[in-house]
């Protein structure tokens, strides 16, 4: 479970802190002074800090510095009483994830609070290239898998990650782009300087540009305060752009500006400001594509496509299903504390037979249906037949009537000529499924994504698409 450090000498605001973190189902712990704070940061190993800039005895900032010296990739965010924009500026500088100004929204912050959670752990859990030693006991992530393409990835990852080159990582969902970002961080020179990651789909369109290049206050309506970008908080570091396919056009052609000038613009902003940044870049789209249909910039893709890393589908190397296979059963007996009774041949075979279209995260996830469901016995075919790739309750052949009805409206389709019958009808599916999920789930995106067997990004561009609920 994450554990949060309150370093809050106001015991309101510390209680409703802690509330606020509780309720998100984190740990909390408090701390009223920088001495009690720093005993914890060095005994206990919290996984987010949050600071109040009136920390006694000499202040918020000075106590991040010093958190920073001995673990910069803590995160920490600092919450002031009144915006004063001197200190929102050093306080970012100095490498605070975010700045917060008192009152906060109870719902903001918790967002906050998750955000800067899942980014500590992107920087702070190694992710380890596939070696000799047992997968069984590696720590943290790691990327398995000795057939050729892994074999060719790890090359490109060990040619590339010392450059400051901008990587273009490419491939379906679920084979694995987080982690080669991850890896590639670090193992890159910047591995000991932030590493920022903005997910663009997950933020709301009318947001992302603020996020992206931030605003200076006036800038609009309800920008009371200068705000510090992500890209301006990356400067010196690494910026890790995932789904950037799903970037909006008008916002591509602000970071072609930053691509080719090296610069950004705060929103309201007159002047550019230099920043240093790498650029790793994700998408499970293909950009050429979109390239063609006008939805993504050329000029921007070239950019992008410096050292293009295609990571292929699973099924395209299965050789390295058992591999995995066994890596995902040992990491979920390890977390639900039950003996690993492995996998009986036959199932490897299944399991390696199978084409996996929701790649290596479908396979974890079916190594987790397979240990709860097998209860205790070796994972054998039964199990993997059944559960793991429901093979008895997929669409294809199993409901004739589904079948006859899809065949009648092609027909009538080809029949009366219309042209984007595959797309339409494709959209349709995704659409219904995607609500019934939702609804299954109350609403509840993290386990509707799951159910489907897609990143939780991909099904919030889903939603956002086809706009459901
Ligand atoms: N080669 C691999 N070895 C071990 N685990 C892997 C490998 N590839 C992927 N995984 C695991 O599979 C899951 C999905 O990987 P990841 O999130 O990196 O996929 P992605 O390509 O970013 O997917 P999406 O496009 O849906 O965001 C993660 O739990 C990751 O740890
Ligand atoms: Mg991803």
């Amino acid at each position: 479970m994450f554990r949060v450090l309150i370093a809050e000498p106001n015991g309101r605001l510390r209680q409703n802190l802690e509330r606020l973190v509780i309720d998100q189902g984190f740990r909390a712990v408090q701390a009223r002074n920088a001495d009690e704070a720093l005993a914890e940061v060095g005994s206990n190993s919290p996984d987010l800090v949050l600071v109040s800039v009136a920390l006694p005895p000499d202040g918020g900032l000075k106590f991040l510095t010093l958190v920073k010296e001995s673990d910069p990739r803590l995160p920490v965010i600092v919450t002031a009483a009144q915006g004063a924009t001197n200190e929102t500026i050093e306080a970012i500088k100095r490498g605070a994830f975010d700045y917060v100004t008192l009152p906060y929204e109870p719902v903001d912050m918790a967002s906050l609070i998750r955000q800067a959670l899942e980014s500590g752990r992107l920087v702070r859990s190694p992710v380890q290239l596939d070696s000799k030693e047992e997968h069984e006991f590696m720590a943290g992530d790691a990327l398995l898998g000795r057939s050729r393409p892994m074999q060719e990835l790890y090359k490109a990852i060990g040619r590339v990650a010392a450059t400051d080159s901008t990587v273009l990582i490419q491939g379906e969902s679920g084979t694995g782009k987080e982690l080669v970002a991850r890896a590639l961080f670090q193992h890159s020179t910047r591995a000991d300087k932030p590493f920022v990651v903005v997910n663009c789909v997950a933020i709301p369109e009318s947001l992302l540009e603020s996020e992206l290049f931030g605003y200076e206050k006036g800038a609009f309506t309800g920008a009371n305060s200068r705000r510090i970008g992500k890209i301006e908080q990356a400067d010196g570091g690494t910026i890790f752009l995932d789904e950037i396919g799903d970037m909006p056009l008008a916002i591509q052609a602000k970071m072609l500006r930053l691509l080719q000038e090296r610069s950004v613009e705060r929103i309201g902003g007159r002047t550019p400001l230099p920043v240093d940044v790498r650029i790793l870049a994700a998408t499970n789209r293909d950009l050429a594509q979109a390239v063609s249909q006008g939805r993504f910039r050329e000029d921007l893709f070239y950019r992008l496509n410096v050292v293009p890393i295609h990571l292929p589908p699973l099924r395209e190397r299965s050789e390295d299903v058992p591999v995995l296979a066994d890596y995902f059963l040992a990491r979920v007996t390890r977390e639900l504390g039950v003996r690993n009774p492995g996998i009986t041949p036959e199932a490897y075979e299944l399991l390696t037979a199978h084409p996996w279209p929701g790649n290596v995260r479908e396979l974890a996830n079916a190594m987790e249906k397979c240990l709860i469901f097998g209860r205790g016995h070796p994972v054998g075919a039964e199990e993997v037949g059944s559960l793991a790739l429901n093979q008895d309750s997929g669409p294809g052949g199993l409901n004739p009537e589904l079948d006859e009805a899809i065949r009648a409206w092609a027909r009538q389709g080809i029949a009366s000529g219309r042209s984007k019958l595959l797309a339409e009808m494709l959209d349709r599916v995704e659409e219904l499924i995607v609500s019934e999920a939702l609804e299954n789930t109350g609403g509840n995106r993290t386990r509707a994504a799951r159910l489907l067997g897609i990143s939780r990004p991909s099904l919030l561009t889903r939603i956002k698409k086809y706009g459901i609920g």
